[in-house]
């Protein structure tokens, strides 16, 4: 067939297309189980950023990471009840299976974080030291910034009161602004800030500029980031909502008090 024919031209550029199919497709089903483990690394590691286990930038593999989950155990915990229902070691986290449409959905007036649905059971972990005695609480948190949903986990100290840490690992806010709520020099500016008021509702926030704390005051602001109120502003809604009460509310307290175990479930 001549060389500058359509017909061949058309041909080449068929066949080609298919070769390149089978290979993407290949390529995509073989890589799937990686992409899964790496996934799940990744959570993990984020999961130990929170906890303080593990440097921001630090890099640690699958080992490292199984090895600091030692003393961590994931519970899961019933948010309305605030019971914690089911308890494995935190490496077994992935074998806890929550049915994805087992969730409630929330009044438009409490959306404050705006996710229209809060599950009715979430994976908590708790990080003890080697004592047993808790160090801290790893919460998950889900909420709406700017442009995107923004998902991350904030611990608690051992105290319950305090933050230990707070991650973002996946968002979709504009680099350079409202991208730097996963920036590691802003979120150290969190630790230690007072995540509770004395009455056990969230008082920890964002403000717009330098946080300022009075002598008599709790130390609860956090300094804002310029030219990204509005990501901030979806940042305290977040933060709000999954430590009051339609989030882990119920169960910090009940952490705080000695009532999380649900004592039908321990029994069995
Ligand atoms: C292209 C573009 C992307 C932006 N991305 C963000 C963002 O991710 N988060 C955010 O809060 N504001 C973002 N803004 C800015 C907001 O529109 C708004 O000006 C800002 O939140 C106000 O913050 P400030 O009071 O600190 O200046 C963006 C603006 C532009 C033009």
């Amino acid at each position: 067939m001549n060389n500058d024919s359509i017909l061949k031209t058309f041909g080449v550029a068929a066949a080609l297309c298919v070769v390149c199919a089978i290979i993407v497709s290949v390529a995509d089903v073989s890589l799937k189980g990686m992409q899964q483990r790496n996934k799940a690394l990744d959570r993990q590691i984020n999961i130990l950023r929170a906890a303080g286990l593990v440097e921001p930038k630090a890099k640690v593999d699958a080992k490292q990471a199984a090895k600091l989950f030692e003393n961590a155990k994931a519970v899961v915990v019933d948010l309305a009840s605030g019971k914690i229902v089911e308890e494995k070691p935190a490496a077994e986290a992935d074998g806890i299976k929550l049915d994805p449409k087992d969730v409630v959905e929330i009044k438009k007036e409490h959306d404050v974080a705006k996710i229209k649905y809060v599950p009715k059971k979430e994976i908590v972990y708790l990080f003890n030291d080697e004592n047993g005695a808790l160090q801290t609480v790893a919460l998950p948190i889900k909420g709406t910034g700017l442009w995107s949903t923004m998902y991350g986990f904030v611990a608690l100290n051992g105290d319950l009161k305090t933050v230990a840490h707070i991650v973002f690992y996946d968002h979709g806010e504009t680099p350079g602004l409202g991208g730097e709520i996963s920036n590691p020099n802003w979120t150290a500016k969190w630790e230690g800030k007072q995540a509770l008021g004395d009455n056990g509702g969230p008082i920890v926030r964002v403000v717009k500029g330098i946080a300022a704390k009075a002598a008599d005051a709790p130390d609860c602001e956090v300094d804002g980031i310029s030219g990204a109120t509005l990501t901030c502003n979806g940042v305290n809604a977040t933060v709000s909502f999954w430590l009051g009460e339609r989030g882990f509310g119920p169960f910090l307290a009940n952490l705080k008090n000695g009532t999380a175990y649900d004592v039908k479930a321990s029994e069995n």
